[in-house]
């Protein structure tokens, strides 16, 4: 027995699609958007419902209402893909409204912004860009150094007054006689770079190194970098450049005002000492204008007896080397009147003089900017 369905059935069905859609525009979010599918199309939906009506009808009918429904099916189907993709692209568009990132804000604080980094590690950094820029690699050696390569080897012999001027910590003498020290300086890593490679060589050595003195301007541990340059032709004029170069990237002036005293080093000849010219106007240190000087490092030619120590032929390979005390070239730098609290380990101390670990010193991002 069929069932009959009288015109008003197909009313029924354009109030049912007007109700439908009006229903989907409603829909506010994706998951009402699920209600509405599940409600409408799903297995036990309203149009579903009307598909299952079908097979009690009579053909003719069954066919043109067979067809109706299949087409408000397709409508509101197509209706629902429709709302879903806008309301999905407005979700997006609202998340990443909120979730964009201004990378030009400042860092909020937050214990990344509570720690700082020493203004020796600072500077150490700041070396190490520098002269990896002028081709330099950076070489190592231990602070526990053989008095060999820290003195003999230096052409420093154990009668040399150097040997005795330099307040070396030792550790005790061990049976067959022989004893370590805390370094004195970074020239041992000369040595142990040479005994390693054949020329040329490039290098900075940036260290601890130990000294028995106290005062304003001395601590028992400080920090050199030692450079060292060796091929067969590398001469003075190279050294005053290299060193003129690095001063001016470091101090992030246009001019500097440097002198070359001679000097004397036991692993140079010549040797010079240098002075770098600056003022202090207030509390801000100026370089290359006024009537103060500070003596910053020592260098001079690679003496031919340290040549020979390392197995180098002094006629075929020549070089030149600096030393440069990290300590004066950062209170310089940065304006800090007394030295001794670089080691104090004072947090008020740091906060004023150090730096954020996001202040990474680059060449083409500004030193210390
Ligand atoms: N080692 C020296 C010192 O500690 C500094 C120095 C001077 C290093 C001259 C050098 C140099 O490489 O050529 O006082």
């Amino acid at each position: 027995m069929g069932k009959t369905i009288d015109t008003a059935e197909y009313g029924d069905l354009e109030a049912l699609e007007t109700a439908l859609l009006g229903e989907l525009d409603a829909a506010g979010d994706l998951a009402a958007l699920e209600d509405f599918r599940v409600g409408a199309l799903g297995k036990k939906g309203r149009i579903s419902a009307l598909m299952k009506t079908l097979g009690q009808m009579e053909p003719d009918a069954r066919k043109s209402f067979g067809q109706s429904v299949n087409g408000l099916k397709q409508r509101v189907s197509d209706a629902l893909e429709a709302r879903k993709s806008d309301l999905g692209e407005a979700a997006l568009a609202a998340r990443l409204a909120t979730e964009t990132a201004d990378v030009t804000l400042p860092v909020r604080p937050g214990p990344e912004m509570m720690g700082r980094i020493h203004p020796i590690s600072q500077v150490w950094d700041e070396l190490t860009e520098i002269f990896a820029d002028m081709g330099f690699s950076v070489a190592e050696g231990p602070d526990i150094e053989t008095e060999e390569k820290n003195f003999d080897k230096l052409n420093i012999p154990a009668s040399h007054p150097a040997r005795q001027e330099m307040d070396t910590f030792y550790f005790p003498t061990k049976e067959d006689g022989s004893r370590k020290l805390l370094r004195t300086h970074t020239s041992p890593v000369q040595i142990r770079t040479m005994e390693a490679q054949q020329p040329p060589i490039r290098i900075i050595a940036p260290g601890r190194v130990y000294r028995s003195d106290y005062d304003q301007t001395h601590t028992p541990m400080f920090h050199q970098v030692e450079g060292l340059v060796i091929d067969d032709s590398t001469h003075m004029g190279h050294l005053k450049w290299c060193l003129e170069e690095f001063c001016k990237a470091f101090f992030e002036v246009d001019k500097v005002k440097m002198k070359f005293r001679a000097s004397h080093f036991p692993f140079t000849e010549p040797s010079m000492e240098v002075d770098i010219q600056y003022a202090e106007v207030g509390n801000e240190v100026r370089m290359g204008e006024g009537d103060k000087w500070m003596e910053i490092l020592g260098c001079g030619m690679v003496h031919p007896n340290v040549l020979r120590a390392v197995g180098y032929d002094p006629e075929k390979v020549q070089g030149w080397a600096f030393g440069v005390g990290i300590e004066r070239i950062t209170t310089l730098k940065y304006g800090m009147p007394d030295l001794r609290p670089m080691f104090a380990s004072d947090m008020r101390w740091l906060k004023h003089y150090g730096f954020l670990p996001f202040d990474v010193p680059s060449l083409a991002g500004g030193l210390s900017s």
